[in-house]
C-alpha cells in the first residue's frame, strides 16, 4: 500500500514570502478590520476579475446567505434543495423561514425547475436554488417561475466562482448570489466569502447588515449582524487571487486526466464540460451505479480510504434527512427520490493544485484494480 495520503482537497495557498509584506504593512497601519483598504482592494479586484457589479465581502460564506434573506426580507417558505451542504438550508432556518425541498434534475444535480411550481404556496416568497459542483442551475427556467409568483431567487454560489456561461458571469443571475472562500474552495481566503447584487443602494444595505447596521458613527439603520473580512485575509485574498487562473487551468488537467479513463469504466458518470460554460472544476464527482460498476458506492469509498485514497461523499446525507429537518412534508422521502439516489451514489475524486499526474493515476489504477476484483 502507498502511504502517501491523497486527499480530496488541498488549499491554494499564497507564497509566504509575497504574504509578509502585506502583513508588514498591516502591521505598519494597525488598520486590522472595518473597511481597510486591502478590503477596498480586493472587492474591486473581484468585482473586475468575477464580471458582476457590485460584491460585499464577509468572512464566510454563510453569513451572505442569511444577509441576503434578511436584506431582501424574505419570510413564509423559500424553495430549496436537499442536495448542498448543510449551510444552505441552515441559512433560511436561521432567519425563522420554512424550506420546502424541492427534487434535482438527475443531469445537473441542481434543482429541478419542472418540479418547482407544484411546492409554491400562499407562503412562498423566495426560491433558494445552489449551483452545485459549480454546474450552472437552468437560470433562465428559475427566472421565469420567479417572475410569474413574484418570487425573489437568491442562488448560493458558493461553489460556482468564475464560472462564466457564453461569457457572462453565473454570478449575476437572479437577484443576489453568494459565494464561500473557505479553505476547501476554488478560490480561498483561509475562512471568508461574499455577495453579489446588481446594484449600489443593495450594495449599501448590505455593507450596514453586514456591519450591525450601522450607516454612520452614531446611526443603526437595520438590526445587522457582524460579517465583515478582516485586513489580513482580504490581504491573502489579492494574492490568491493572481494565482486563481493558473489554480482554474490545473484543476481541469486533473479533470481531463480522470475522464480519459474514467470513460472506459461501466458503471460510472460524471460530468462533462458544458458547451458555452466555463467550469472551475470545484469538484470532481463521479457517481456510481453499483449493479453495472460490481459495488456499491460505500465500498468503493471505504476501499479508497483503506489505501489512502480520501474522497468524500459530498452530498450525503441530504440535508432533509438531518434531524432539524426530516419531519418537514417536503423532506419526505417520496418527495426526493433523485435526490435520494444521487446522495446514495456520489464520491467527489481528490482535486486540487497538489495533486500531480501520478496522485491521479494512483486513483484510477486504484479504481480500476477494484473494479476487477469485485
Ligand atoms: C453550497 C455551500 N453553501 C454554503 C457554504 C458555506 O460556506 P462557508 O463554509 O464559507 O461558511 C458551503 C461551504 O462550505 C457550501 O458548500
Amino acid at each position: 500500500m502507498d502511504d502517501k495520503k491523497i486527499f480530496v482537497t488541498s488549499p491554494l495557498l499564497p507564497k509566504l514570502e509575497e504574504f509578509i509584506p502585506y502583513l508588514q504593512k498591516i502591521w505598519d497601519s494597525k488598520w486590522l478590520t472595518n473597511d481597510g483598504q486591502f478590503h477596498q482592494q480586493l472587492e474591486k479586484e473581484l468585482a473586475e476579475y468575477l464580471g458582476v457589479p457590485y460584491i460585499s465581502l464577509f468572512t464566510n460564506g454563510t453569513l451572505p446567505l442569511i444577509a441576503a434573506l434578511q436584506a431582501e426580507r424574505i419570510v413564509g417558505e423559500v424553495i430549496t434543495t436537499p442536495y448542498s451542504f448543510v449551510a444552505t438550508t441552515h441559512s433560511i432556518w436561521w432567519n425563522g423561514i420554512k424550506p420546502v425541498f424541492v427534487d434535482i434534475d438527475p443531469v445537473t444535480c441542481n434543482l429541478d425547475p419542472s418540479k418547482i411550481e407544484a411546492a409554491i404556496t400562499s407562503k412562498t416568497t423566495a426560491i433558494m436554488p445552489v449551483h452545485v459542483y459549480g454546474q450552472p442551475c437552468d437560470t433562465k427556467a428559475i427566472q421565469d417561475i420567479a417572475d410569474k409568483y413574484g418570487l425573489k431567487v437568491i442562488y448560493d454560489a458558493a461553489h460556482a466562482f468564475g464560472v462564466k456561461v457564453n461569457g457572462e458571469s453565473i454570478l449575476t443571475s437572479g437577484d443576489m448570489s453568494t459565494l464561500s472562500f473557505h479553505a476547501t474552495k476554488v478560490y480561498n481566503t483561509i475562512e471568508g466569502g461574499a455577495l453579489v447584487m446588481k446594484d449600489e443602494k443593495t450594495k449599501q444595505r448590505i455593507d450596514y447588515l453586514k456591519n450591525f447596521g450601522f450607516s454612520g458613527e452614531t446611526t443603526i439603520v437595520a438590526p445587522g449582524i457582524n460579517a465583515k473580512m478582516d485586513e489580513v485575509r482580504a490581504a491573502y485574498g489579492i494574492l490568491n487571487l493572481k494565482q486563481v487562473d493558473d489554480a482554474i487551468a490545473w484543476r481541469k488537467k486533473i479533470a481531463d486526466q480522470y475522464r480519459d479513463t474514467l470513460r472506459e469504466i461501466d458503471g460510472i458518470t460524471f460530468f462533462e464540460d458544458l458547451e458555452g460554460v466555463s467550469h472551475n472544476y470545484a469538484y470532481f464527482p463521479i457517481f456510481i451505479d453499483a449493479e453495472k460498476f460490481g459495488m456499491t458506492r460505500d465500498e468503493l469509498y471505504f476501499a479508497m480510504k483503506e489505501q489512502n485514497v480520501i474522497g468524500r461523499r459530498y452530498f450525503y446525507p441530504l440535508i432533509s434527512t438531518f434531524s432539524t429537518y426530516r419531519t418537514l412534508p417536503s423532506a419526505a422521502p417520496g418527495n426526493l427520490p433523485v435526490a435520494i439516489r444521487k446522495a446514495n451514489e456520489v464520491i467527489c475524486l481528490p482535486m486540487s493544485m497538489d495533486l500531480i499526474q501520478e496522485d491521479v493515476q494512483r486513483v484510477l489504477d486504484l479504481i480500476k484494480s477494484l473494479n476487477i476484483r469485485k
